[in-house]
């Protein structure tokens, strides 16, 4: 049984039982986080998007407590190893098997630029990407932040998406529209919105967003933060 929970903004868990990773775990500062960092439960793998601090957000910290081991691309894997962080580098296309799972790293249309960490270092600049993740039996794809970009039919045409978790707020990414249309591409069994709600600038309706996906004959998972669903 595979089950999903969001933290709120772009951080999502997936477990399974044998295996428990984190996507994007931004826990201290967001404000609909419905638990502190540390009430987290321990991680195998943490994957991180980008350098933005709200993807970034608590991966230090929590990867030094739990000895887990970094999923990130190669610049920021660099800075994270430099932390004292176990990393995996990996680049845009490339795909590699873990205990829990094969994943790929997908393209996104998004900035570069790293933010200052609390130790005055900035991180550097890295490529935002994306996640085409094997999880037990099911694909799982973390959009990061991007762009709505005609390659995204490529990445479920191979591998039927079971859930897309896909950027909705608009302003920095997809807004509602954009991201349906991702999901045209995508053409995954549920989608479950993101990167929305976590300050005004990204104020959407992500009902607005279900109707839209329900429209394709598709699902859509809309949990308060923090409710675990099994997919
Ligand atoms: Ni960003
Ligand atoms: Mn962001």
């Amino acid at each position: 049984m595979t089950k999903v929970t969001w933290f709120g903004h772009s951080a999502i868990q997936l477990q399974d039982g044998k295996h428990r990773i984190l996507i994007d775990p931004f826990i201290s500062g967001n404000p609909v986080a419905p638990l502190t960092s540390g009430q987290v439960q321990k991680s195998d793998f943490i994957l991180v998007t980008h350098g933005h601090s709200d993807h970034l957000g608590d991966t230090i910290a929590l990867a030094k407590r739990d000895k887990c081991t970094v999923i990130a691309t190669w610049e920021l894997a660099k800075y994270l190893e430099k932390k004292g962080v176990n990393v995996h580098p990996m680049s845009t296309g490339g795909a590699h098997d873990f205990s829990f799972g094969r994943v790929k790293v997908t393209p996104a249309l998004h900035g570069c630029g790293g933010d200052p960490d609390p130790d005055g270092d900035v991180v550097p600049p890295n490529s935002p990407v994306g996640y085409l993740i094997h999880f037990g039996k099911k694909v799982v794809y973390h959009a990061g932040d991007t762009a709505l970009f005609t390659d995204m039919k490529l990445i479920g045409e191979k591998t039927p998406i079971n859930l897309a978790c896909l950027p909705i707020g608009d302003n920095f990414t997809m807004g509602v529209e954009d991201a349906a249309r991702a999901n045209e591409f995508l053409n995954a069994e549920r989608c479950l919105p993101i990167h929305f709600n976590t300050w005004d600038i990204i104020k959407v309706d992500p009902k607005a967003f279900a109707f839209k996906i329900e429209k394709q004959g598709k699902k859509c998972l809309l949990p308060k933060p923090g409710e675990e669903i099994e997919i």
